[in-house]
């Protein structure tokens, strides 16, 4: 029995590991009675706690419960690493695992990939390779360093490979880490499965009397946007203006933006905006679907609308998903008011027969392929 352990905490992550997860399952029943079955422990180290940013991602998705929550909280940047790594490192050490998960780029993705890495224990980053080539950005900290140290990297995409590749990480033909893999998004593996179950639970369109195509939908939560007032007043003032004069605007807010809000002073420049509690991912789905378009600062968000076939304006100035931008289905507006306004405007083409940017929707299945048999390797050694 090979023991893994997945290290989550922030919402993104919830809906990354849902396909990974049941990925394992289905290993598991093809290898009924082998020795490589997988056992996964799953830790949360509490880094998003809310109802609506954390256990309604296991309420709604097969997603089972945490075997370890490590209550870390919100701290400062410093404080909350040291605090996730000191108890992670304390998760490592009692179960001793034959490899470690991590996710994406925040702070529980790092905080699990040092603890690992510094007790020599396997690691394995999936959303390898992203760059914004924005140091500025905490989350570009995090994941340069992890795909520095880990052992197995699943690149979402072939520029994810090519970023990795100009840093030097690249994989060896010999019998040694690191070894890079171009696996594809677990992300669109999420969208493929939900998107059926979606159009059938959720209720979000009747709550809010929203028609299809009817309106916008937006989401804004990068440090870079809310903690500078220069970017946030002029974004809820594009996203005010849209709605003012084109269609209503809902924006599911992240505690993120609305503690920035506040601390602003900036409530009236929500005034002309649907403002909503974080949604569920069925209903986040739905909303996106159906929007018009979507604008957002949000990683996950911008790969969803590609996915759904929906225009998405994007309030930064570089992204990592730069593909969606070169196929002209995404548009980069920084935190410009006029530009965001006109970005709607912009009449945007899916091409019919689009090359799948990020996968076919196996990406969590090759991945537990590859670290089967990647284990079973070292085990010879
Ligand atoms: C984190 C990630 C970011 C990711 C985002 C997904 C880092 C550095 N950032 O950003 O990469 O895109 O999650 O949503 O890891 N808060 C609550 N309730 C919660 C969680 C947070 O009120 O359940 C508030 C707290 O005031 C907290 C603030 O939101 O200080 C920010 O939370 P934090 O987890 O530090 O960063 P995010 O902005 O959520
Ligand atoms: N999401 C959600 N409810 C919301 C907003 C987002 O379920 O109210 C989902 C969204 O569909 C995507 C993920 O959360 O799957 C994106 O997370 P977030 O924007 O917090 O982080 P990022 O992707 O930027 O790291």
């Amino acid at each position: 029995m090979l023991k893994i352990i997945s290290i989550i905490g922030a919402r993104p992550q919830f809906i990354k590991a849902v396909p990974v997860s049941r990925a394992i399952n289905e290993f598991n029943a093809k290898h009924d009675g082998f020795k490589s079955r997988i056992r996964e422990i799953l830790v949360h180290t509490g880094q998003h706690y809310d109802y609506n940013m954390s256990d309604i991602f296991f309420k709604e998705l097969d997603l089972k419960k945490p075997d370890y929550y490590l209550k870390v909280g919100s701290h400062s940047h410093g404080r909350q690493t040291a605090l996730m790594l000191e108890r992670i490192e304390g998760v490592l050490k009692k179960e001793s695992p034959d490899l470690v998960l991590v996710y994406g780029d925040t702070n529980s993705t790092l905080a699990g990939a040092l603890a690992a890495r510094k007790l020599h224990i396997l690691l394995a980053h999936i959303e390898a390779g992203l760059r914004s080539y924005n140091m500025n950005m905490p989350e570009e900290v995090n994941r340069t360093v992890v795909d520095r140290v880990s052992d197995i990297l699943f690149c979402p995409s072939k520029t994810a490979v090519d970023n990795l590749r100009l840093e030097g990480i690249r994989n060896s033909s010999s019998r040694t880490f690191p070894k890079v893999f171009l696996a594809g998004d677990v992300m669109y593996d999420a969208v493929l499965c939900y998107l059926t179950v979606a159009k059938k639970r959720s209720r979000i369109l009747e709550k809010l009397s929203l028609t299809p195509k009817g309106y916008y939908l937006a989401t804004v939560h990068r440090a870079e946007n809310t903690d500078d007032r220069r970017r946030l007043k002029p974004i809820l003032e594009g996203l005010s203006k849209i709605a003012e004069d084109k269609a209503p605007v809902i924006f599911p807010i992240h505690p993120r933006a609305k503690n920035a809000v506040r601390t602003f002073r900036m409530e009236g420049a929500l005034q002309f905006l649907k403002v909503i509690e974080p949604v569920s991912y069925l209903d986040m789905l739905m909303l996106e679907k159906n929007a018009r378009a979507v604008l957002t600062d949000s990683g996950g968000v911008q790969k969803e609308a590609y996915f759904l076939n929906v225009p998405c304006v994007t309030l930064r100035d570089e992204t990592e998903w730069v593909e969606t931008v070169d196929s002209k289905v995404n548009i980069l507006t920084g935190a410009d008011k006029k530009k965001i306004y006109k970005a709607v405007e912009k009449e945007v083409k899916f091409d019919k027969k689009k090359t799948r940017l990020y996968g076919d929707g196996k990406a969590a299945e090759r991945i537990i392929g590859v670290i089967a048999s990647q284990l079973s390797v070292r085990d010879k050694r």
